[in-house]
C-alpha cells in the first residue's frame, strides 16, 4: 500500500553550497528546514560535510533541548555520512558515494524534501550533491573575498571579468543535469550577515550579482543581516521560526528575534519551494487545532507558494 501511494512521487533536493567556507550554508540549512516541517512537509536531511557535521550537531542540539524543555520541535529524519578511512582516494570515495547514494535512496520516495548540507571545500562527494540539486542555495557573504568564488571583478571599474571557480563547477553540474533528465537547477544566491548600514562596498557587490546573475542563470536575494541571534541560536538548536516566547527561547524574546523571524519569512517566501499540499493543509489544520487548544502558533505565513 505504501509503495503504491508513493510511487512516481520524487523528494526535491535542495543543497546548501558554497565553495567558501562560514558563508552561512548550515545556518541557512536548519532555517529552511524547520520552515518546510513547520508548513508539513516530510522532510530528510543529509549532512555532508562530515569533518564539521554543524548540520548534524545543530539538530543533535534542537532534540537535547527538546527533551529537557519538554517543547515539541520539529526534527528531520536526518543522516551524517562518513569520511571513507582507507589509504585510497578510490576506496574512499567509493564509500563515501555508496553510503549516500542509500542515504538519498531511503527517502526519496518517502519525503518530500531532501536538504543536503555540503563542506565550504571542493569535494567528490560535494560535486555529486551540487549535481543532483533542484535548487541550489549558495550564501555569500557582502564581500569581495567572498565574491571572489563567483566571479573576478576588474580593480578599476569592479566590473566581472568572468566567473571563477566554484561558479565554473557549478555551471558544469547544471549542465550534466540538463543533459540527464532536463531539469534546470533552480540556483538561488543568498547574501547573508548584511550590514544594517549602507556602504558603497554593498552597492558595489549589489551591481557585481546582477551582473552575474544574468551570465550565470542565477537569482539574487536579499537575506539575512548580521544580527547576534543567529549565532546565539546554535547551542539549543533553535530557529527564527520556532516560538518566540521565554520558554522555547530559554531567555526573553528581543527585537532582534522579530526582525530575524520576519527576515527568514521573507526570504522562504522568495525561494519558491513547491509544497506539498497535502502536506500544507496537515499543517493548518495542526495550526487550528493548536489555536482552539489557546496554544496560537503561527505557520501559514512562514513558506508562500
Ligand atoms: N546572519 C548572520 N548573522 C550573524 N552571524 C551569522 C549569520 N549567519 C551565519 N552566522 C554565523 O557565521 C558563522 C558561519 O555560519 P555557518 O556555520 O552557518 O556557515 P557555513 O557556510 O555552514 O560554514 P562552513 O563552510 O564552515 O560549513 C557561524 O558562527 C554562524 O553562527
Ligand atoms: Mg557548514
Amino acid at each position: 500500500m505504501l509503495v503504491q501511494a508513493t510511487q512516481g512521487h520524487s523528494a526535491r533536493v535542495v543543497v546548501l553550497g558554497n565553495e567558501k567556507g562560514g558563508t552561512g550554508k548550515s545556518t541557512l540549512a536548519v532555517h529552511i528546514v524547520v520552515a518546510l516541517l513547520k508548513a508539513g512537509q516530510r522532510v530528510a536531511t543529509i549532512d555532508l560535510d562530515s569533518r564539521q557535521q554543524s548540520l548534524t550537531r545543530y539538530l543533535d542540539n534542537r532534540r537535547r533541548w527538546a527533551e529537557h524543555t519538554g517543547l515539541s520541535l520539529e526534527l528531520p529524519e536526518h543522516r551524517a555520512i562518513a569520511l571513507g578511512q582507507s589509504m585510497q582516494i578510490a576506496d574512499n570515495e567509493r564509500s563515501e558515494f555508496e553510503e549516500f547514494a542509500d542515504a538519498v535512496a531511503c527517502v526519496e520516495h518517502s519525503h518530500d524534501f531532501i536538504v543536503i548540507d555540503t563542506p565550504g571545500s571542493d569535494s567528490y562527494l560535494m560535486r555529486l550533491a551540487h549535481a543532483m540539486a533542484d535548487t541550489l542555495v549558495t550564501p555569500l557573504n557582502d564581500s569581495f573575498l567572498d565574491f571572489d568564488v563567483l566571479g573576478n571583478v576588474d580593480p578599476v571599474s569592479h566590473a566581472v571579468i568572468g566567473p571563477s571557480h566554484y561558479a565554473s563547477m557549478v555551471t558544469d553540474a547544471r549542465r550534466q543535469r540538463r543533459q540527464l533528465d532536463g531539469i534546470d537547477t533552480d540556483w538561488i544566491l543568498v547574501r547573508n550577515r548584511l550590514s544594517m548600514l549602507g556602504s558603497r562596498n554593498n552597492d558595489l557587490i549589489s551591481g557585481g550579482l546582477k551582473e552575474l546573475a544574468m551570465r550565470l542563470g542565477l537569482r539574487p536575494l536579499e537575506g539575512f543581516a548580521e544580527r547576534l541571534v543567529y549565532r546565539e541560536f546554535f547551542p539549543r538548536g533553535l530557529t527564527a521560526l520556532d516560538d518566540l516566547d521565554e520558554a522555547t527561547l530559554g531567555t526573553r524574546p528581543s527585537m532582534g528575534h522579530v526582525t530575524a523571524r520576519e527576515e527568514v519569512t521573507a526570504l522562504l517566501r522568495q525561494l519558491k519551494l513547491p509544497l506539498d499540499e497535502r502536506g500544507r493543509r496537515r499543517a493548518a489544520n495542526r495550526a487550528e487545532w493548536f489555536a482552539q487548544a489557546d496554544t496560537p502558533l503561527e505557520l501559514h505565513d512562514i513558506v508562500g507558494a
